[in-house]
């Protein structure tokens, strides 16, 4: 049986991040994800990090790409009745947030750890954590037909949604909560310039619409959709269509359209699995909470969840303290909910529910109405935007 003193369950960007924390701290760790490096480097996800998790990213060395092709943003517009409102972020805050699409992220990491020569097992079957709620847990995964075994101290649970880590702790010891929201979004990549430098989400009476960007060159668009439909449904011209319609007259005008070379659907959801430590297991980043990307807040709790399970693991060897590994969850927990709360206040903001009453109408009007008039209201969307401190 192999020995690490961490075993890392995915490699998804939580998983890699904290195997290279871990790394540059001398901490032996094994990554064990179920699908090929390629599949992972090929999933179109998050796109925008917040200041905390660039500043992570460059503390632990990560910095060389980000600064050269990051787009750092000082503000963000809101388009409604017709109207482009600019919210200035740093103004309101004193941060920026920086566009650098979760596949960079994960670019990074994967080369970094493959230069550190620590193990990465890709395309591992049947992972399995085992006697967390003891002191000698183990992870049994089946590579090429034949099953391994590793023995560690801890193991960390980074490994999404759908992960079997969550699964594997008994249900009576979990509490979830959860909203499932009635729409999805359709999202694209398409090699053409942004309509604006920076990010316009925009409430229109047919749907929410967002326009962001992954460079000067290539942009991203998302479309509030009914959940049931399909990506066939929605042919290039159709979308860029609705775009057009859901954004105000001047950011319509400045839209460049072309052929989408990614087009996919994801369900909307916010959920949050309580506590994140059974035992020796440590839930982190999607495995223990999902939230709607209005907000732009999945990828970076994932960091902030590393970062303070880094600091507790590394507590734990370098100073023989469990004081960090104790508070992991709390402190972790604290920020998670902070972050629920504002993604779903985005979303609830930004949408057309359709099941709203008039009432409910009259509501979103009035919240985006003196959302934009008070300079307290645009600061505390500010303070949420570019992160609340780690
Ligand atoms: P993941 O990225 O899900 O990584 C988990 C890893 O574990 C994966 O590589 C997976 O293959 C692996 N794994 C799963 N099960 C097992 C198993 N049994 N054994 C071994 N390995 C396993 N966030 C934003 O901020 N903005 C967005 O626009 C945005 N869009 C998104 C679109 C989609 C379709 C999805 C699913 C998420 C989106 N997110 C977005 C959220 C953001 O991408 C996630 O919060 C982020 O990926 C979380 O990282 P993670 O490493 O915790 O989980
Ligand atoms: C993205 O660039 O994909 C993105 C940006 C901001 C969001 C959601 C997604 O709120």
């Amino acid at each position: 049986m192999k020995r690490v003193q961490v075993a890392i369950i995915g490699a998804g960007p939580s998983g890699l991040l904290l195997g290279h924390i871990l790394d540059r701290a001398g901490i032996e760790t094994i990554i064990l994800e179920n699908r090929s490096a390629d599949y992972v480097l090929a999933r179109v996800r998050a796109g925008l990090l917040e200041q905390g998790t660039t500043d992570l990213l460059r503390e632990t060395g990560l910095g060389q790409r980000l600064d050269r092709d990051g787009l750092v943003h000082h503000g963000l517009s809101l388009a409604f009745d017709g109207e482009l409102h600019r919210i200035d972020l740093t103004a309101s805050s004193g941060k920026t947030v920086t566009i650098y699409g979760q596949t960079e992220v994960t670019h990074d990491l994967m080369d970094a750890r493959a230069a550190s020569g620590a193990p990465t097992i890709y395309e591992a079957q049947n992972v399995t954590p085992h006697n967390f709620d003891g002191a000698s847990p183990r992870v049994t995964y089946v590579k090429d037909g034949v099953t391994h075994e590793i023995a560690c101290d801890f193991i960390a649970g980074c490994d999404g949604f759908h992960g079997v880590s969550r699964q594997s702790v008994p249900q009576a010891a979990l509490t979830t909560y959860e909203r499932v929201y009635p729409f999805g979004w359709l999202g694209i990549l398409a090699e053409v310039p942004p309509a604006d430098h920076e990010l316009v989400y925009a409430n229109s009476p047919r749907g929410f619409a967002l326009c962001t960007m992954r460079s000067n060159t290539r942009s991203r668009y998302y479309v509030q959709c009914p959940i049931g439909d399909k990506v066939e449904d929605w042919s290039d011209q159709r979308f860029w269509d609705e775009v057009r319609r859901r954004v105000d007259p001047q950011t319509a005008e400045k839209i460049t359209t072309g052929p989408s070379f990614e087009k996919s659907i994801a369900p909307l959801r916010s959920f949050v699995a309580e506590p994140l430590r059974f035992g020796r297991l440590f839930l982190v980043g999607d495995a223990a909470h999902i939230v709607p990307p209005t907000g732009a807040k999945g990828l970076n709790l994932a960091v902030s969840d590393v970062r303070y399970l880094s600091e507790g693991i590394i507590g734990h060897y370098a100073e023989k303290s469990d004081d960090g590994l104790d508070r992991y969850s709390d402190r972790a927990l604290n920020r998670i909910w902070k972050a629920v709360r504002f993604s779903w206040w985005m979303t609830t903001m930004l949408h057309r529910f359709p099941d709203a009453t008039p009432f409910d109408q009259k509501i979103q009007e009035a919240d985006l109405a003196y959302l934009v008039a008070s300079q307290a209201a645009m600061t505390s969307l500010s303070e949420n935007y570019v992160g609340l401190p780690h």
